[in-house]
């Protein structure tokens, strides 16, 4: 069939998202993100299988009630196979085979990384072919070239920390409440990025490390609130901006380095810290610089969504990719 109708389903990690794409175009795209993880300053995997399995069912009526289509119109079911939280990916699994089982429709099985990289073709402008891809989200730090939909190859990966883990466990030595990266880009707007100059880890290759960031922030506070126990909040503003600076100072460098070598020119990123506004900025700049043609989802595409699921369950379907009842959920998941 040319033009699918498929629903698909997200659960991979906090959020329960439930999309419906229909000949490649997003008709809704619903998200209940989950508040219970924030008095724990992380996300407790097994409330965030209890919070998927409250949410599921009403944010999959509500997808299918936004793009005013019935769930006997749909030629396909799509979910999140993994990578991700095991409880959380069984929720939407689950629902997703039954509910294929219930109206005799296929399923799709939909790798999320993957997903994070082609969430770049649900809206103009579509990137053309190769891709280099800066994939930087709470649990993945990866750089992939993209030859095309379906063949993608990962040239460089962090060897620790995920860049996106990274501003999550700096803000929580600053204090600041979970999910510390959007609000760490925040107050980094009004600070000097130079200030505090943090050592940046180079890594051999594509590679990337975080985890000498925090350590070398976490001492550097230590040191400094001993000689002034306000040290952080009359200073917060300028440790944002440098703690972000080095974070991304060190994307850049490999992606630039990667770039380069392989002669690639079409840059994307994707994954929660695309929605970075200092990363979002820089790329920018350095599409003038080294005339990159440079590609950033829009927000609500870069982090954890149901749209990009169902724009690769799209692809997957059109190269007849199906998964059968026997699929299960894979936490570790390769791209
Ligand atoms: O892709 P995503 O929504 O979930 C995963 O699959 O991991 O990414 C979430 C990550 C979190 O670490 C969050 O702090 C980070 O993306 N993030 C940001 C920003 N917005 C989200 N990091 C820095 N600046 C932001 N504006
Ligand atoms: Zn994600």
């Amino acid at each position: 069939k040319q033009s699918p109708i498929i629903l698909a389903i997200e659960s991979s990690c906090d959020d329960t998202g439930a999309a419906v794409i229909a000949g490649g175009n997003i008709l809704a795209n619903v998200v209940a993100s989950q508040q219970v993880h924030e008095q724990f300053g992380g996300v407790v995997p097994e409330l965030a299988s209890r919070a998927h399995q409250q949410h599921i069912l009403p944010v999959v009526q509500a997808a299918l009630t936004k793009a005013g289509i019935s769930k006997e119109d749909l030629d396909a079911v799509a979910f999140t196979q993994g990578p991700g939280l095991l409880g959380s990916l069984l929720v939407g699994s689950m629902f997703a085979k039954s509910f294929a089982l219930a109206l005799n429709k296929p399923l799709l099985a939909v790798n999320h990384m993957r997903a994070h990289i082609l969430a770049h073709f649900i809206e103009e402008p579509r990137p053309a072919f190769p891709i280099l891809c800066l994939t930087v989200s709470g649990g993945h730090t990866q750089l992939v070239i993209v030859r095309s939909p379906m063949d993608m190859e990962i040239i460089g990966q962090t060897q620790d920390d995920a860049a996106g883990e990274a501003f999550d466990k700096t803000a929580k030595l600053l204090g600041l409440p979970y999910p510390g990266g959007p609000r760490l880009d925040k107050l980094a707007q009004q600070g000097d990025p130079l200030r505090f100059p943090f050592p940046v880890n180079q890594m051999p290759g594509y590679d990337f490390s975080f985890s000498g960031v925090k350590t070398a922030v976490m001492y550097f506070l230590r040191q400094q609130t001993q000689q002034n126990p306000k040290f952080i909040e009359e200073n917060l503003a300028d440790l944002c901006a440098s703690i972000q600076h080095t974070i991304l100072q060190t994307l850049i460098r490999q992606l630039r380095r990667a770039a380069k070598d392989y002669g690639l020119t079409n840059i994307a990123i994707a994954g929660g810290v695309a929605a970075n506004s200092g990363l979002r900025a820089e790329l920018q700049r350095l599409s003038q610089e080294l005339g990159w043609q440079v590609f950033i989802p829009a927000f609500q595409y870069c982090t954890d969504n149901a749209g990009m699921i169902a724009m690769t369950a799209h692809f997957q379907y059109q190269a007849g990719d199906f998964a059968d009842q026997l699929a299960s959920p894979d936490p570790r998941l390769k791209l």
